[in-house]
């Protein structure tokens, strides 16, 4: 039997949106119904880890921290693969407070047998998680975005700790200022990208690594929707409320595409694949592969 995915969560009951350090952020329209979004954030969240279950995931919630509002996206937290965790370092003050919590939410994690190292980016070297280091299983290799939040210098840091290639990805937008809001390989080795959010020779490297018929390419609503920024294991696709286009575009293709009403998250930036950083990400052996075959 198949394990299960293990996904980690943080629990929204501190968030809300009180300052900007992307576009998308609007303390002042949180606070015209402050009540009203905190009570949405609490019910899409449930929400999101409900359907991240129904679709065979399981589901590690951990605590946040008030004044850390953004704890809830976990992503931006590590770069897991092998049981091997790499910590962020954030570039805006704004979230440095979450990295010693999630340094001791992964130390726990190390406790509980779900990983075996956990170290932390050198200081100065700006890169946040998962949110811009994406594995692509098709492929097995990470793709890296830059320019944004994280700096280009952390792709060798991150290399050298996890032994694994890395394809660097230029982002150019601050609208799309992580990788995972308009970049998304899926399992069957199609990747969703929103082409508007990459420079030049980034478009050029997706392009050259990625077969004409995987090529998905993102739509502006797509890509404002958050739906780029979504959850995939196996035919499973969790995301943001979708178009009709791209939940059909997918079904084609065999994925079965569940979409939540992340409203409230999306008032911050963020989107499901945020929303979640996985666990249990393991490189493909030479005996994974021959079992597989
Ligand atoms: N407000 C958060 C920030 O700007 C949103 C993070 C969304 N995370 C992501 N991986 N795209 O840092």
């Amino acid at each position: 039997m198949l394990r299960k995915p293990i996904l980690m969560m943080i629990d929204a009951s501190h968030f809300e949106v009180s300052y900007v350090i992307n576009p998308w952020m609007k303390p002042s329209a949180w606070s015209e119904d402050r009540e009203g979004y905190f009570r949405a954030a609490q019910a899409a969240s449930a929400a999101l880890a409900k359907a991240l279950a129904a679709a065979g995931a399981e589901v590690i919630r951990s605590a946040g921290a008030p004044g850390l509002p953004d704890m809830v996206f976990p992503a931006n937290a590590a770069i897991v693969l092998d049981r091997r965790a790499l910590v962020a370092r954030f570039r805006f003050a704004e979230r440095r407070g979450e990295e010693p919590l999630f340094l001791k939410a992964f130390e726990g994690f190390k406790a509980r047998g779900l990983l075996d190292v956990v170290e932390q980016f050198p200081q100065g070297c700006f890169q946040e998680g998962a949110g811009d280091c994406i594995w692509d299983a098709t492929r097995q290799r990470f793709w890296a975005g830059f320019g944004q939040r994280s700096n280009r210098e952390a792709i060798g840091v991150t290399e050298e700790f996890f032994g694994a290639p890395i394809t660097p990805l230029e982002l150019i937008s601050p609208r799309f200022y992580h990788l995972d809001t308009c970049f998304l390989p899926l399992s069957g080795g199609e990747v969703v990208y929103y082409p508007k959010a990459f420079s030049h020779d980034a478009l050029a490297a997706i392009r050259a690594a990625v077969p004409k018929d995987m090529q998905i390419e993102a739509s502006d609503e797509d890509a404002a929707g958050f739906c780029v920024n979504a959850v995939n294991f196996g035919r499973q696709i969790v995301m943001a409320q979708p178009q009709d286009g791209l939940r059909a575009k997918l079904g084609e293709r065999g994925y079965t595409v569940t979409g939540v009403d992340l409203s409230p998250f999306i008032m911050a930036g963020g989107g499901a694949y945020c929303m979640t950083l996985r666990l249990d990400r393991v490189r493909e052996t030479a005996a994974m592969r021959r079992a597989a075959s």
